[in-house]
């Protein structure tokens, strides 16, 4: 292949890092579709960018309108899904910018791939925890019903496999506590990787 590429001639990471104050990450929520994964994307992301942090978020829906509008749900499609929001997630995490990923992301094999592409030192899981019978009755989109009816095939959780994470970095179960205390829970522990070592702005305004 007649493909020379020269990473190495970039601005480092880790200047950026400095010019933003903060060290990137790529936060990546795993769960159920209606498990609150996108609402608690949404409110650390907010929650971040209050307390002075650089973000960008990354969502399921969103993304497969656009990058991976050709994508499906079989389980090579949804490898290739993941695959690509994994390269995208790196092309951020080398600008220095804090990634927050909410993708179901249904098997260990899946995850395993965007840890591989991200390194593990950089890669943070969520395992969104919400029980298979509460997003079903949440069903904010209506496609548990749809998927129960037989009008969608391969859904998460009903027709298709959703392999509860063997090691993830935190866990949160959104029916236990509310969105204030959940998304608390998640800040609390995700500070500690994005804030830059003695730091005194992580310490006094964040
Ligand atoms: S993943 O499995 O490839 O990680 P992703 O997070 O991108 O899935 O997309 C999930 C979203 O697509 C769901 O929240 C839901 O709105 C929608 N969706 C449509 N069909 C399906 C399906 N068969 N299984 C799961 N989600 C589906």
């Amino acid at each position: 292949m007649d493909i020379y590429p020269s990473f190495d001639q970039a601005i480092p990471r880790w200047r950026k890092e400095l010019v933003l104050n903060q060290s990137a990450k790529i936060i990546w929520f795993t769960g159920l579709s209606g498990s609150g994964k996108t609402t608690l994307a949404l409110a650390l992301e907010k929650s971040l960018f209050d307390k002075g942090f650089i973000t960008q978020l990354l969502d399921g829906d969103n993304v497969r309108t656009g990058i991976n509008n050709n994508l499906g749900f079989s389980e090579a499609d949804r490898m290739e899904n993941i695959r690509r929001i994994g390269e995208v997630s790196k092309l951020f995490l080398n600008c220095g910018v804090i990634t927050i990923c909410a993708f179901i992301s249904p098997t260990e094999k899946i995850r395993e791939i965007v840890r591989n592409i991200i390194g593990e030192e950089d890669f943070f899981e969520i395992f969104v925890n919400t029980p298979l019978e509460v997003c079903e009755k949440r069903d904010i989109k209506g496609l548990y019903a749809k998927a129960r009816a037989g009008y969608i095939k391969n859904f998460t959780g009903v027709n298709a496999p959703f392999e509860v994470p063997e090691s993830p970095d935190f866990i949160i179960d959104t029916s236990k506590y509310s969105l204030e205390e959940c998304t608390s829970l998640v800040l609390k522990s995700v500070l500690p990787l994005v804030c830059k070592p003695n730091s005194l702005s992580c310490k006094v305004s964040r």
